[in-house]
């Protein structure tokens, strides 16, 4: 037995058309969903009396077949059945007969194609949850594991201040904190059934959406119909908010290939996470810190896609909507892939002290702090600046470093300036000085680190 012809065409679908407007090839994947979408609403059905309870076995074990099909790979998509709604029906036929034809009762492709990625999502974003942990969690031990190295701080990739390597890292932690709770106020929205809108109107049968909500373990229902089916804005939100990741991943990256090069050295990628150039053998190149970089591109273009396919399109349901899935997933497959990489990247990667330490005595990040010494004796801070500017303009000309300046050579070229103020130019001393429990000051950031460790603890 396979499925009627729709008597509404005489002729069957042309080849070119099929191939052009089936989505089986891609929606394949939405096949468990589908079937547990399926079961609920099969089982609401027979609870409400709208069809009996030996149909509902005879469906119910129809379905149950289906699965151990797709789990044995045995269950093959047809592109002639367009979807993935429509082979499992048609399969439903041929394993259980006319009786499979009571399952679509009350129900649309359209909710039901919604409510299917309503459930994908939701594993989704548990998933993400557990994956964002990790790499969170490979920051905060890189912070612990080098509580007192300090490094140049830059603005516009200048060396401006130092600052302690643990607050760069806890700065990441803090950006891919918001991320974490934007994707927890996301899944809020996500456990919402779509099921019982119908095609848009709802429909004539008793059903009971509420129910069917709560055996898949949804917290809601949507409350109009039309929306149910007719918007996506729960995937462009995932979208916005992955994107809004990959910039905050994407900088980490920049930062990690620019440290890992010989032109910094500041860290060094483990084996497993450099990969050797095919033609230069002293290449170690930062792979998948460049695509965490790079793999921005494809998570911003999903988005613009699926924000330009819903952008002006009236309710309800319209076959662009089919455009969300390769969409949602190219972003999904994306992070799936890009998170346990990130997190092993960042758990093993090891810093390399003395270019640290070169670098931070050859760059003159302390100026500023120089410069406040003379404000604390009652200079204007404008006037400061201009003085110590100038004073580095002529240690840069000499060759000299602030730790290498002598009493003689600082009472030739800055008399006003007392010798002393030199020993507490180093690294250690600036970033003791700083003051608010934001800043880099060596107590506040332990501080910010044992926090994330306790809530990492506590998280998930
Ligand atoms: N393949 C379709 C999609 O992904 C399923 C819904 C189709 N509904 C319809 N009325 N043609 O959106």
């Amino acid at each position: 037995m396979t499925m009627a012809r729709n008597p509404r065409f005489t002729k069957a679908a042309d080849e070119a058309a099929l191939q052009f407007t089936a989505s089986a090839g891609f929606d394949w994947r939405l096949i468990y969903h589908d079937l547990e979408g399926s079961e609920a609403h099969v089982a609401m059905l027979g609870k409400q009396g709208i069809i009996s309870q030996e149909d509902v076995s005879v469906i119910r074990d129809g379905l149950i077949k289906i699965r151990d099909e797709v789990q044995a790979g045995v269950f093959i998509p047809r592109i002639e059945y367009e979807d993935v709604h429509m082979n499992i029906e048609a399969r439903l036929a041929e394993l259980i007969g006319p009786v499979a034809g009571r399952l679509h009762t009350g129900r649309s492709r359209n909710d039901q194609v919604a409510l299917d990625m309503h459930l994908f999502m939701r594993d989704v974003g548990l998933r993400h949850r557990q994956q964002l942990w990790d790499v969170m969690d490979a920051l905060v031990t890189q912070a612990e594991q080098y509580p007192q190295v300090i490094i140049p701080g830059y603005t516009h990739l200048q060396a401006a201040q130092p600052v302690l390597f643990a607050h760069h890292m806890m700065a990441y932690v803090a950006m891919l904190r918001r991320d974490w709770e934007r994707l927890a106020d996301w899944q809020a929205r996500v456990s919402v059934s779509p099921l019982g809108a119908g095609a848009l109107s709802g429909s004539p049968y008793p059903t009971d959406p509420e129910a069917v909500a709560v055996q898949l373990g949804l917290d809601d229902t949507y409350t109009n119909s039309m929306d149910a089916v007719a918007d996506r804005d729960f995937l462009i939100e995932y979208m916005s908010w992955a994107s809004l990741l990959m910039v905050h991943l994407s900088r980490l990256g920049e930062e990690l290939v620019l440290w890992s090069s010989q032109e910094f050295g500041f860290v060094r990628m483990a084996d497993g996470y450099s990969t050797g150039s095919s033609i230069m053998p002293q290449k170690r190149n930062p792979d998948v810190a460049e695509l965490m970089r790079g793999k921005a591109g494809r998570v911003f273009g999903s988005l613009l896609t699926l924000l330009t396919v819903m952008k002006g399109l009236p309710l309800a349901y319209h076959s662009d909507m089919q455009e969300d899935k390769e969409a949602v997933f190219n972003v999904v497959d994306t992070l799936d892939a890009l998170l346990p990489a990130a997190s092993g990247m960042l758990r093993t990667l090891t810093l390399q002290g003395d270019r640290i330490q070169m670098r931070l005595r050859e760059d003159y990040t302390a100026a500023t702090d120089l410069a406040d010494m003379l404000v604390a004796r009652g200079m204007p801070f404008r006037e400061a600046h201009h003085l110590i500017g100038g004073l580095v303009t002529q240690l840069e000309h000499d060759h000299i470093r602030f730790a290498d300046v002598t009493p003689e050579y600082l009472g030739r070229v800055a008399p006003g300036i007392p010798w002393e103020w030199m020993e507490k130019l180093s690294a250690e001393a600036v970033i003791g000085r700083r003051q608010q429990s934001m800043s880099t000051g060596p107590q506040f950031v332990s501080r910010a680190v044992a926090t994330a460790r306790e809530w990492l603890n506590k998280g998930l």
